[in-house]
């Protein structure tokens, strides 16, 4: 039985302006258009990026000049076995302010705490990325900025009988082609086909 395994890297910077959060949104929605995720799953990935950029602007520059950087790394293991393959992706998402800096990061995390509650901040950012991704690390220094890292796992388990199993090894792991047609694809076929 073979197992394959794959890694992709994607890094921007833009200016920290509330404009650009729908772009650091997108960007990592499209960048893991690959891995088929659910609506549910991609919600919860953008929800978490909205929620460590916005903390870079309003609170890492005060809504002030500044630049933000995003990295995403995607690593797939894909595994089969007699009758399914199983594709295991693991999400890293980084997301970098040259700011301010938290004093205390960890009262910063608390829920419900905020040190901005005149703007009608509620202290809710940090509990929504820990409650959306399976871990959300914090790295900050005063007068230096701040790093979240935040990563996720997904995982999908496709029923061999649903694909044609050349179909399934040519197109989905073999990076080969600048295309792929990903699991969504391939699940339609399925459905079509059923
Ligand atoms: N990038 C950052 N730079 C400096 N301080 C930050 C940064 N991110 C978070 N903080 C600090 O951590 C606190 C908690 O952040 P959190 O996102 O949980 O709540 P909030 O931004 O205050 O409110 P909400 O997210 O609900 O609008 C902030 O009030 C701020 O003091
Ligand atoms: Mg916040």
């Amino acid at each position: 039985m073979e197992n394959k395994s794959k890694e992709n890297n994607m890094t921007l910077e833009f200016d920290a302006k509330s404009e650009n959060e729908s772009l650091a949104r997108i960007a990592v929605a499209s960048f893991l258009t690959e891995i088929d995720p659910t609506v549910e799953e991609i919600n919860d990935i953008k929800t978490a990026v909205s929620e460590a950029v916005t903390n870079s602007i309003v609170h890492g520059y005060n809504e002030g000049p500044g630049k933000i950087t995003l990295k995403c790394k995607l690593v797939c293991n894909q595994y089969e076995k007699q009758d399914t393959y199983t594709v295991s992706s693991f999400i890293t998402i980084e997301i970098k302010d040259l700011g301010v800096g938290i004093t205390n990061i960890e009262k910063a995390r608390e829920p419900l705490f905020t040190t901005k509650p005149e703007f009608e901040r509620s202290g809710m950012g940090f509990m929504f990325m820990e409650m959306f991704m399976n871990k959300v690390d914090v790295i900050s220094e005063p007068g230096k900025g701040t790093t979240v890292i935040m990563e996720k796992k997904l995982k999908k388990v496709i029923e061999k009988n649903s694909i044609k199993s050349s179909q399934y090894n040519s197109k989905l792991m073999n990076h080969t082609n600048s295309k792929s047609i990903g699991l969504v694809n391939l699940k339609e076929k399925s459905g079509q086909r059923a």
